[in-house]
């Protein structure tokens, strides 16, 4: 059977051990000049609905460095845009691609997308997760602090897809996980109470010190996504005791690592100081979005 990634909830942690240990290997590979070509012939499309530099690039380059052949599809180029069934759209794509990197805004879309495709499909965003980015951030944490499973990791700002991705993963692999939102600005109950049922150590608190204390990775992300733009002025009022600064790092473990999934607002969600400053991992961890979208190709469309 086909497998698709949409929200994490369809990997077990040996299929994260795989990913994880894929992307390493790829990684090496490709720093020593190896050239693994396991997607030879293969197409692979990538359908965006909104603005991406990061995912479409290292999705592209992945799919070129295996050999497969990456189509970029804006949807509104497409019939989509004139209301074809997304139902028709998938059945066809599903004759002509090898597999699917989707983003769009509605998690519900995507699912009914991937429901009717052949091939794998793969989130590349939706309002709700933001799955492959997870995948890689595990990745970069795992590289600079060791196993996650061991970690304390604290999400600072908005309970948002960042924010739920990470809590899906957190109940699969089982580390401690400490999100710091506004009030009004916390996760899905649905998808956090799920979480919770499965590791106890998912934590929820409206202080920003308090997650950040004693944390070996601090996270953070915009306080207005996309597709929120219209509300980028209320919401700075309500997040600023949330921006991730020196004060916020302070609390932290010494050695602790700061992560941020870009594009970020320096004097905003972050400090340029703690962006830029010794503890930021935020370049690696856009490098390794490469590396694990290679993995997740690789896998899926060769299983
Ligand atoms: N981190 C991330 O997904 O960046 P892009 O929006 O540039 O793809
Ligand atoms: N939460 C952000 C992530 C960007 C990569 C957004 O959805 O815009």
């Amino acid at each position: 059977m086909k497998k698709d990634i949409l929200t994490l909830e369809e990997l077990d942690a040996s299929d994260f051990k795989r990913l994880l240990d894929r992307a390493a290997a790829l990684k090496t590979r490709h720093k020593s000049g190896v050239a693994d070509r396991s997607l030879v012939g293969k197409s692979i499309g990538l359908i965006f609905d909104k603005p991406s530099t990061r995912t479409r690039l290292s999705f592209e380059t992945a799919a070129i460095q295996l050999g497969a052949t990456p189509i970029f599809i804006a949807s509104g180029d497409t019939q989509m845009a004139r209301n074809e069934p997304i139902a028709d759209t998938a059945r066809v794509m599903s004759r002509y691609l090898d597999g699917i990197a989707f983003r769009t805004f509605s998690q519900r879309l995507l699912e009914e997308f991937a429901a009717s495709c052949d091939i794998p499909v793969i989130n590349a965003l939706t309002d709700t997760f933001h799955p492959c980015q997870i995948l890689s951030d595990l990745m970069t944490v795992a590289e600079h602090k060791g196993d996650p499973a061991k970690l304390k990791i604290a999400w600072i700002g908005d309970g948002n897809n960042m924010a739920h991705s990470w809590i899906n993963a957190a109940a699969v692999l089982g580390f401690t996980l400490t999100l710091a939102c506004p009030e009004a600005y916390q996760p899905d109950p649905a998808i956090f109470d799920n979480a919770c049922r499965k590791n106890t150590a998912i934590t929820l608190t409206t202080n920003p010190m308090e997650a950040a204390r004693d944390a070996d990775v601090i996270n953070t992300d915009v306080w207005a996504s996309m597709g929120q733009e219209a509300e980028q002025q209320a919401r700075m009022k309500v997040f600023e005791p949330y921006q991730v600064n020196m004060q916020v790092l302070e609390q932290a473990a010494r050695d602790a690592i700061v992560m941020h999934c870009l594009p970020a607002h320096r004097g905003e969600e972050i400090t340029a100081e703690v962006l830029e400053g010794p503890q930021s991992v935020v370049w690696d961890q856009a490098e390794n979005k490469m590396h694990m979208h290679k993995a997740v190709l690789d896998i899926l469309l060769n299983q």
